[in-house]
């Protein structure tokens, strides 16, 4: 038996329209402050992450009309846009989904936020869920 691929899960990601006013309610109503904020310019979204435990809730909005994030919020609403679970190797991770018959959006992992190495799995093809491999 080989160590489980997914290690833990590394974060939530939660595609907002307003990232101010979401870091203020979790703030608020939860007492949860951010942890780390960055612009992922590649992506065309800003997120903030706030730590849960030895996770994080990934609170994700758009920087431009053309992200996906933007495309998935005129289409489906604010909400659960991703679950990253923690992998120990990403390319590896990625092969073995590969090689079970997963379909992938990358073909080969690419910088993450945090200075991480990721991969993104598609949703069709995963009961509905986009599903991100996050080394550290
Ligand atoms: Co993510």
């Amino acid at each position: 038996m080989n160590a489980p691929m997914l290690i833990e899960i590394d974060h939530v990601a939660i595609a907002v329209n307003d990232l101010e006013a979401a870091i203020a309610y979790y703030r608020d109503v939860f007492g949860a402050t951010v942890d780390h904020r960055e612009l992922v310019e590649s992506d065309g979204v800003e997120e903030a992450l706030l730590k849960v435990a030895e996770s994080y809730v990934q609170l994700l909005t758009p920087t431009r009309d053309d992200s996906p994030v933007a495309k998935y919020l005129e289409k489906k609403g604010e909400g659960i846009h991703h679950v990253g679970y923690r992998v120990a190797d990403c390319a590896a991770a990625l092969q073995s989904v590969k090689d079970a018959g997963g379909k992938v959006i990358d073909e080969v992992p690419r910088p993450g936020s945090r200075g991480t190495t990721v991969a993104f799995v598609h949703p069709k093809a995963a009961f509905g869920t986009l599903i991100e491999l996050v080394q550290e």
